[in-house]
């Protein structure tokens, strides 16, 4: 016989003899909001007091455990009780307590399981403590209760990898202490039977000392100063965790204090909303509508991203018909995409066996005829819109009907290609980052006439392929190629200004960029910029847009053109980049003939510069309705293009600056080139009303 009580919307009790089970149940993730946290104090209160209950099983209904804090809490005042005064009560609990683990046990949840008296994991659960990765601690006895039960080494490495570790290497650890199969209540009630009969043995974290080993955290410490410079959070998880050798309240309000700290830091409200911007992308009405068929896909290219998309869709499982032209391009675009899986083996992303399998999907073709019976074609083919058109044409005539014609194109007009078809419903962009199977943005274009269940379909390829799919609007560019094409003007201004390119890329890697503009510049090839160029003035440049080229041709009129040819902006010999002393030179000839008088920029004003212009051009894009929402353009700006996560977007950053502010630099700067430095209308609105981006992202 078994009776149960309902404590709150969250909370149950259930009692089954000498046991009393209780369970949470908060979807989607069981996440301890408030009245998760209220319901258990109550809870846990009543069964610690009534003498019947001999053994307390705690678990999870739904699809998890408990995923952590509710991070939609964190920011606002907080509400009692905390977190940690709840495991606190239930570590101290005289009676034994057992919690039940399936799906993830992450954060605050993980914290919870820590602060029972034994854990029995089912089948397939995995723990972990990601409070990292959101600029954070685990603030509720995880730096503490982990080294205890699993070691110091072992501590430090979840903690700072944000990992979620398999059931099996927990086990191994003494993280959890049983692995079975079953359903969670199913589960608690036989494991609380086992404890009852002296089979499973309980006790309490807190008796247990952590190994410590001084050494060990000071060589941690260093390693993470040096590969995460900017990052506040993994410091103070280190600092937290050299706390566990104190008494455990000493070592908890230890913990406390660091995690106070991160949850201060900028760099917590910029993870937050990645993380929830991540989700929100594809949150919206035009990715959830019904979907046509995926199961075969085709891809014309086999040049770089043709051949990173197919390695993508192949390591996704589809198979994949791959066309060229020409029987040597072929056999390039075949050994790209072998290459392209052998780095996923070497990298241990991948199995050897499941390699294989994915080469086994691919099918090489020389005939277009080929792609007959796939359902979507990604064309990846050389940028130039007559020869995408003829494609298109051809691929009118060839595809059954129904199948999706997708364009690689990174800047053309989708509508232009979709009009020589005559199912321009069927045609979208799909635009993917270099390299393709890497980079996770996966911008999907709507063309004018793109059918809802054509576009709902990209959006289901962005997730089978693990991307984030961001909605696009027609135009030059789209999201991040015309806001890239818009900032990167305003880095050669400041080099003609003043600067040196090596400045430039020193202040902007101190902002947080893994590389300044110019070293990228090197490592893509400076040719490819340099062509366009020239083709611009074949066509004839802008009057009334400053020429900021000069340099770069300069340079690559010396046949240099970066990495490729051992010289660019910087020189490569040595293998690390040492400033070309050469192009000093070029830059003061550039100056004197166009008359500039450089000025001295310090490493604020350069960063000032270039977030400016490309929230500018970012605003506009949301002004113009080109991107849904201010997240979205975040979202193309971390996935796409290396944007620091920590700084949450362009968007974001442009909220922590505030639109009055960021006018007021566009006026300034506009006093000596009112043609580039434009306020853009949405701007000068939030800053007349006090409105922010994130207000638009509601
Ligand atoms: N708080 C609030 N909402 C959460 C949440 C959390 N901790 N975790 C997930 N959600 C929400 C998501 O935003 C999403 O909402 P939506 O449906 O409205 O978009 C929904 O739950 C489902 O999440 P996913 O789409 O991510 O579902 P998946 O099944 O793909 O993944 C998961 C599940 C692995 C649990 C993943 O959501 C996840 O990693 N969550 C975050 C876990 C985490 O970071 N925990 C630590 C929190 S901080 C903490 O605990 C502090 C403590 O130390 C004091």
């Amino acid at each position: 016989m078994s009776d149960s009580n309902q404590i709150n919307e969250v909370i149950s009790t259930e009692h089954s003899g000498d046991v009393a089970l209780v369970c949470i149940d908060n979807p989607p993730v069981n996440a301890t909001g408030h009245a998760v946290r209220e319901g258990l104090e109550i809870a846990f209160a009543g069964l610690i007091a009534d003498a019947s209950v001999k053994v307390i099983a705690l678990y999870c209904a739904g699809r998890t455990f408990v995923a952590g804090a509710d991070i939609r809490e964190f920011g606002k005042p907080a509400k009692a009780p905390g977190l940690s005064s709840v495991l606190n009560v239930i570590e101290q609990s005289p009676t034994p307590v057992i919690s039940i683990i399936h799906g993830t046990a992450l954060g605050g949840g993980l914290e919870l399981a820590l602060a029972t008296h034994a854990r029995v994991a089912i089948e397939g659960a995995k723990i972990g403590l990601p409070e990292v990765l959101l600029g954070l601690l685990p603030g509720a006895g995880g730096t503490q209760r982990l080294p205890r039960l699993s070691g110091l080494a072992f501590a430090l490495d979840v903690i700072l990898s944000g990992r979620q570790v398999p059931v099996q290497e927990a086990l191994e650890k003494g993280a959890v202490d049983r692995v079975v199969a079953g359903e969670p209540r199913m589960v608690a009630l036989a494991a609380a039977q086992q404890v009852l009969d002296g089979t499973l043995a309980t006790r309490r974290t807190v008796d247990l000392s952590a190994e410590y080993d001084r050494a060990v955290i000071d060589a941690t410490l260093a390693g993470v100063k040096k590969k995460n410079p900017h990052l506040i959070s993994p410091v103070k998880c280190v600092e937290a965790v050299a706390a566990c050798n104190l008494p455990l309240a000493e070592g908890l309000a230890v913990e406390r204090q660091c995690f106070m700290d991160c949850m201060q830091t900028p760099q917590r409200g910029g993870l937050i909303h990645a993380f929830f911007g991540e989700r929100a992308v594809s949150n919206i009405p035009e990715a959830k509508g019904e979907t046509r068929p995926l199961d075969r896909i085709g891809v014309i290219g086999g040049g770089t991203m043709g051949s990173g998309i197919s390695t993508a869709c192949l390591s996704a499982g589809f198979p994949v018909r791959l066309i060229e032209v020409k029987e040597d391009a072929l056999a390039r675009g075949v050994a790209t995409i072998t290459k392209n899986l052998d780095g996923a083996v070497s990298r241990g992303k991948m199995t050897s066996e499941a390699r294989d399998a994915a080469l086994a999907r691919l099918e090489p073709s020389l005939a277009m005829e080929d792609l007959a019976d796939v359902d979507l074609v990604i064309e990846a083919v050389f940028e130039k819109m007559e020869i995408k058109q003829e494609i298109f044409g051809k691929l009118d005539t060839i595809c059954k009907p129904g199948a999706i014609l997708a364009s690689n194109t990174s800047y053309l007009d989708i509508n232009a290609i979709a009009e020589m078809t005559s199912r321009p419903q069927d045609v979208l962009g799909l635009h993917f980052f270099s390299p393709a199977h890497v980079m996770r943005l996966l911008e999907i274009v709507q063309g004018a006439k793109t059918a809802p269940d054509a576009l709902a379909t990209g959006f289901l390829l962005a997730k089978k392929l693990k991307k984030v799919g961001v909605l696009a609007q027609v135009c030059d560019g789209f999201i991040g190629n015309r806001i890239l094409g818009h900032y990167s003007k305003v880095i050669s201004y400041l080099v003609l200004d003043g600067a040196s390119p090596q400045q430039v890329d020193n202040a902007l890697e101190g902002f947080g960029l893994a590389m300044g503009p110019h070293k990228v510049g090197d490592l893509a090839g400076l040719d490819i910029g340099y062509m366009t160029r020239q083709r611009k003035k074949e066509e004839g440049l802008d009057p009334n847009e400053r020429y900021g080229g000069a340099v770069a041709d300069r340079i690559c009129e010396q046949g240099w053109y970066g990495r490729k040819t051992g010289k660019g902006y910087y020189l490569y010999e040595s293998g690390a980049p040492v400033p070309n002393p050469e192009v000093a030179g070029f830059i003061d000839e550039v100056r004197a003939a166009d008359g500039i008088t450089p000025q001295s920029f310090t490493d604020q004003d350069i960063i000032d510069r270039y977030m400016t212009a490309m929230i500018s051009e970012a605003a506009r894009v949301v002004e113009d309705g080109t991107a849904k929402r201010p997240v979205d353009v975040d979202m193309v700006f971390l996935f796409g293009y290396g944007f620091p996560r920590f700084r949450g977007g362009p968007l974001h950053y442009a909220d922590m600056i505030g639109a009055t502010e960021l006018v007021r630099r566009i006026e300034a700067y506009a006093k000596t080139d009112p043609n580039y430095w434009q306020v853009p209308e949405i701007l000068r609105k939030m800053a007349a009303d006090g409105t922010t981006f994130a207000d638009l992202n509601q």
